[in-house]
């Protein structure tokens, strides 16, 4: 019998009888964090190697974040779009130089800008296009995950994304993932109007497409006439080692959404950039969100970008990255089927007779003192914050090879 309760005990159970059931997370309890650390109830410190699904690229608590987060909210943080703000125009202005695009249209999570995406797309397919009226094509790819709203399930290929919130929005066909000839047989419906694809696919397990997957869709849709939307919201923001995973293939999308790291872990900020010919088919009253665009948000947001550039974080997370799976690679453990990824967006699959093999191996490496967590069953993911160092890396893959050791 367990004579007393931790703290950590209670604060689970309080939350498992009130809040919904929609996760499952590792038994732990988090209350402070800073850097690529974050520290429990008890005061035990952990390396976070999820970072918040990367959303918390800059690393926890990222002081110049979090001083333009605090100089801001004490000054104005909602004007809702019926108003300008003194902010709004200059976010504008810094975003999309520093990705190259005529416009941007600011939303607040990951799937809102997925979705804005969309309409986006239908939009030109309607008015640049010709398609006729409702019959637009979206051609997504199979195993995605860009978010949970009704629509954007419809095209899930996860059943335990979408059982029982039937039924689903038309207009999507599924192609295979990493498939080139798949996307050509597509691309002969003149009806497509736009491919929506991850360059590299987080939550399926961090599935990495062969070398010129990208490009070559890329140019396919462009002689095809379709625009090519690349979902960003996980590999962007340097966390591949380049700023945009597109970056790796020279691929400029022609709608790129953003979310995550947009606004540093501190806020949802989310973010859809694109030229005037896409862009102006929204007009007044045809898409908007309260919160989208606020003044809080597009401060934090410049900061949380600037930060990127002036800590050189795509490098770091390049640099680390190969480091990192190079001593992942020298454990040689039989347990450990692969290991993939880019930068410090990185997975490794367990094979082993015990379904819960990667769960249990997570419960060892946060006793350990790290944090990671399975993805489908088998795939555990490895994504610090970005501004890890090497003498980290090293002490994380001896904590990754001593937890190994629950497995045997
Ligand atoms: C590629 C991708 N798209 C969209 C989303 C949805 O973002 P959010 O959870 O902020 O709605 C995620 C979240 O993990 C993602 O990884």
């Amino acid at each position: 019998m367990v004579l007393h309760q931790t703290l950590s005990t209670q604060l689970i159970e309080k939350e498992e009888h009130y809040n919904a059931h929609n996760y499952h997370p590792l038994p732990v309890v988090l209350e402070k964090g800073e850097g690529v650390f974050v520290w429990d109830v008890e005061g035990k410190k952990y390396f976070d190697f999820l970072s918040g699904y990367s959303a918390i690229n800059q690393g926890h608590c990222h002081p110049k974040i979090i001083d333009t987060l605090i100089a801001q909210s004490q000054k104005l943080t909602l004007t809702s779009r019926a108003f300008h703000s003194s902010l709004l125009g200059e976010y504008a202005q810094y975003i999309t130089s520093y990705f190259g695009y005529d416009k941007v249209l600011p939303m607040n999570t990951g799937v809102e800008a997925v979705e804005t995406a969309l309409k986006l797309a239908r939009k030109w397919g309607y008015i640049n296009k010709g398609i006729p009226e409702n019959k637009a094509c979206i051609l997504v790819c199979s195993e995605n995950f860009h978010g949970r709203t009704i629509n954007v399930i419809s095209f899930s290929t996860d059943e335990s994304s979408k059982k029982g919130f039937g039924p689903f929005t038309p207009g999507y066909e599924i192609i295979p993932y990493n498939n080139v000839s798949a996307l050509a047989l597509a691309l002969k419906n003149n009806h497509v109007c736009a491919f929506l694809v991850e360059p590299i696919q987080g939550e399926a397990g961090v599935v990495v497409p062969d070398e010129g997957y990208l490009k070559t869709c890329y140019e396919m849709c462009k002689a095809a006439q379709v625009l090519f939307i690349a979902d960003e919201i996980q590999t962007g923001l340097a966390r591949t080692g380049k700023m945009l995973a597109c970056d790796h293939e020279n691929v400029k999308p022609d709608i790129l959404i953003l979310g995550k790291a947009l606004s540093g872990g501190t806020l949802p900020v989310s973010a859809v950039l694109c030229n005037d010919d896409i862009m102006l088919n929204i007009k007044p009253g045809e898409h908007g969100s309260t919160y989208g665009g606020n003044p809080l948000a597009c401060a934090v947001a410049m900061t949380a970008l600037q930060v990127l550039k002036d800590e050189n974080l795509c490098e770091n997370a390049g640099m680390m990255g190969e480091y990192f799976r190079q001593q992942l690679a020298s454990l040689q453990s039989p347990f450990i089927k692969t290991i993939r990824g880019k930068g410090l967006l990185n997975a490794i699959v367990i094979d082993h007779p015990n379904p819960d093999a990667a769960w249990n191996l997570c419960i060892e490496m946060m006793h350990h003192g790290l944090l990671a967590k399975p993805t489908h069953g088998d795939k555990i993911r490895f994504a610090p914050p970005l501004l890890i160092s090497k003498n980290e890396i090293d002490e994380c893959v001896n904590i990754i090879q001593k937890s190994l050791l629950v497995l045997a």
